[in-house]
């Protein structure tokens, strides 16, 4: 009956759980509302709210949890990868606490994690299946054939989905993290009312960036001739985005499924929260055949619930690191 305690602290989120026989019993998350102020995350302030706000969170996880420091059987972090300063706040405080306490540790990579998040609730996937793991810093599907062996058949060559959603943000004018505000305007758009052209790359691999490119263009171009065009059609224009982006996302992980010849398929990442993308996976299901594993919206953004799980796996497979580990900003599976 192990209970894992679980410390994230990857990029903006402070966050820990607590994982009791397999069952997540707290996910506490602290967000930094900062950032907000500055367009983006800022490292430096990212490690020094984690510094603030990680023993509060700690004892609030065990008192949701009503778990004893003393009934924890072993502590799991976030290694990375993520910013260097935030994950250091996380590990330094992961070891000293299994030091004082005498508690193995784990350590876990944030985007496996991600993946894993599917192992909390029911319906859980069944081996093997295709993850599109979209989040801030990453795009990857992802073939898994077990808890920990993972590979990555396509990924990002240069922006991330989340960046392609928050940089379109930030030209709108909205604030940061503009992803959930574009797909809050989009409910009320029309997703054909503009075109926007798709990458052309190579096998499953995707790229953002002349895409993100091809928006500040457009609006420009729109701006000169109606300097209210973003106010006057920003639900359209979310909403002709968020569809663009899902379309392109959508387009290789149909590829891959057929290229591998795998029908279970889940998302994960901060981009899973996308309405658009839910739907569109959705409908995937009913004309593809497809068996559709779509997290909880706790568990899509950065949480250290999934933390909990994955470290509550290597637990039971007996993998600990030793107290000379260090985090890392990259970090392969
Ligand atoms: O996984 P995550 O919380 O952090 C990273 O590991 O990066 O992902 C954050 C990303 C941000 O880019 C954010 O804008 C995006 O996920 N995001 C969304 C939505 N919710 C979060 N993007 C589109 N629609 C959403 N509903
Ligand atoms: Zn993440």
């Amino acid at each position: 009956m192990p209970v894992i305690l679980a410390i994230e602290s990857s990029c903006d989120e402070t966050s820990v759980a607590v994982c009791n026989n397999g069952k997540i019993t707290a996910n506490v998350i602290a967000n930094q509302t900062i950032h907000e102020n500055y367009g983006g995350v800022i490292p430096e302030l990212a490690s020094r709210v984690h510094q603030q706000n990680i023993v509060p969170a700690v004892q609030q996880a065990l008192a949701i949890a009503k778990v004893n420091k003393s009934e924890l059987n072993g502590v799991a972090f976030t290694r990375g990868p993520g910013l260097l300063g935030a994950l250091l706040v996380g590990v330094s405080f992961a070891k000293s606490f299994a030091l004082a306490l005498d508690l193995p540790l784990i350590a876990v990579n944030h985007m496996q994690a991600h993946i894993l998040a599917h192992f909390i609730d029911e319906p859980k996937p069944k081996f093997p299946f295709l993850c599109l793991t979209v989040s801030g810093g990453h795009t990857q599907i992802v073939l898994v054939k077990d808890y920990f062996d993972m590979e990555i058949v396509g990924e990002t060559l240069d922006d991330a989905a989340g960046e392609a959603f928050d940089k379109t943000a930030k030209i709108l004018n909205l604030p940061y993290p503009g992803g959930p505000l574009i797909d809050k305007y989009a409910k009320g758009g029309n997703p054909l009312a503009y075109k926007f052209a798709e990458p052309q790359i190579k096998d499953l691999n995707y790229s953002f960036s002349g895409f993100k490119t091809s928006i500040l263009y457009f609006i420009r171009d729109r701006q000169k001739e109606n300097s209210q065009f973003v106010e006057e059609n920003l639900a359209d224009i979310c909403a002709s985005v968020q569809h663009s982006i899902v379309k392109i996302l959508l387009n290789k992980l149909k590829k891959a499924a057929k290229q591998f010849n795998i029908n279970n398929i889940a998302i994960a990442g901060g981009v899973s929260a996308n309405s658009g993308l839910r739907n569109a996976l959705q409908e995937a299901s009913v004309s593809l055949g497809w068996n559709v594993y779509i997290p909880a919206f706790e568990y899509c953004t950065d949480n250290a619930g999934m933390i909990a799980i994955a470290g509550y796996q290597k637990y039971l497979q007996g993998e600990f690191v030793e107290q000379d580990i260090s985090p890392m900003a990259r970090m392969n599976f």
